[in-house]
């Protein structure tokens, strides 16, 4: 049996509904009031259930009033809802301002070394260079013995080399079985190439080499190399002049002054450092060249007879150029990039000048 308040109460929870429907400053807050009174778990909804439980001689009035204020609420619910979605409405546009300026798409950058390496190619590939590439991780043999570095040759030491585990490789009747490591330089796809391959052609080969040593300013244990081979019957060192004048001219949009300087590799004969002259001073010298005046860009020189044999090649027939330039070092002069760490730093601030 419902107690006697119950239905006294109703008129004081319509008023009460009313007061908060008006005074409700948002659709989301009309909505919790609304279900409040009239939601299927409602105050007002319960009292419905409760019309049968009351004495019948009442129950016509009760229930009148209870529709009433469900009516009652409805509608101002109703009323309300439609002024605050107008309202909210309009507060939605008045923050949407077509003649504002449009918020620009944030877009990827291409890595600094990514674009100097697609550089490179294309000016190789302009004349006439095919574009290779080989495994990271190498066998010694390629990487050294048929570089014309045998073991125990104190040019090994040239090479700090990260050494690979136990692991032994060797292709039956090939090459013989050697220990792996991180290739040291590109120098060994030099020779992977010449194996499946005869003269004349000439190539670039673009890719990470490894070096067992402490980083500084201008050394990382991970870096990229280009390597450069060309060969066959009558390839000189007057070609390999023209075609790394042509290449660094392109590179730099400049005219270039080159420099070929006596050194040392085992895998040519004669050995050069290139130069070019100094980019920042034109020659006067400055702090990047240490007051030289000339820039070192890598070593090259004719291919050794010793590697031709390697890839039994007839060395009575052929002969060729091969270099080796830092892409890191080409990267840093072509931009100014002080420290070669900037490159693996990921510091976007780099990047983004790109
Ligand atoms: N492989 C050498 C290095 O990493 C660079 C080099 C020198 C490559 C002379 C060559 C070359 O092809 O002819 O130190």
């Amino acid at each position: 049996m419902i107690k006697r308040q119950q239905s006294d109460n109703i008129p004081i929870i319509k008023e009460e509904a009313l007061s908060k429907i008006r005074i409700a400053h948002s659709t989301v807050e009309l909505e919790e009031i609304y279900s409040f009174y009239l939601g299927r778990k409602g105050i007002l909804r319960n009292f419905l259930i409760t019309i049968g439980q009351f004495p019948a001689a009442k129950r016509p009035d009760y229930a009148r009033n209870i529709h009433e204020a469900i009516k009652a609420i409805d509608m101002a619910a109703r009323d309300k809802r439609g002024q605050l979605l107008l309202v909210e409405i309009k507060n939605k546009r008045s923050s949407f301002d077509i003649t504002m300026p449009g918020i620009a798409v944030k877009r990827g950058h291409l890595h600094p070394l990514t674009l100097v390496e697609r550089k490179i190619e294309h000016i190789f590939n302009s004349m006439g260079f095919g574009i290779i590439e080989g495994p990271e991780i190498e066998d010694a043999w390629h990487n050294f013995d048929a570089l014309n570095i045998p073991p125990d040759h104190p040019a090994r030491e040239l090479w700090d080399t990260f050494w690979i585990k136990s692991k032994i490789s060797g292709r039956a009747g090939k090459a013989p079985k050697s220990k792996l490591l991180l290739r040291t330089h590109t120098s060994p796809m030099q020779i992977r190439y010449m194996e499946t391959h005869q003269p004349p052609f000439k190539i670039i080969v673009p890719g990470k080499a490894y070096r067992f040593e402490a980083t500084d300013a201008s050394h990382e244990f991970q870096f990229n190399q280009i390597e450069g081979l060309m060969v066959g019957e009558d390839v000189s060192v007057a070609n390999f002049k023209f075609v790394v004048q042509a290449f660094f001219e392109h590179f730099f949009g400049k005219e270039i002054n080159i420099r070929l300087r006596a050194s040392y590799f085992p895998f040519t004969e004669p050995s050069f450092e290139v130069d070019i002259r100094c980019l920042f001073c034109s020659g006067r010298g400055c702090s990047i060249c240490a007051r030289s005046g000339w820039l070192e860009m890598g070593g090259a020189g004719m291919v050794h007879r010793e590697v031709f044999k390697a890839v039994k090649y007839d060395v009575s027939r052929v002969q060729g150029f091969a270099f080796g330039f830092g892409l890191e070092r080409l990267a840093m002069m072509k931009y100014k990039i002080p420290d070669v760490r900037l490159f693996n730093s990921g510091d976007i601030q780099l990047s983004q000048q790109f």
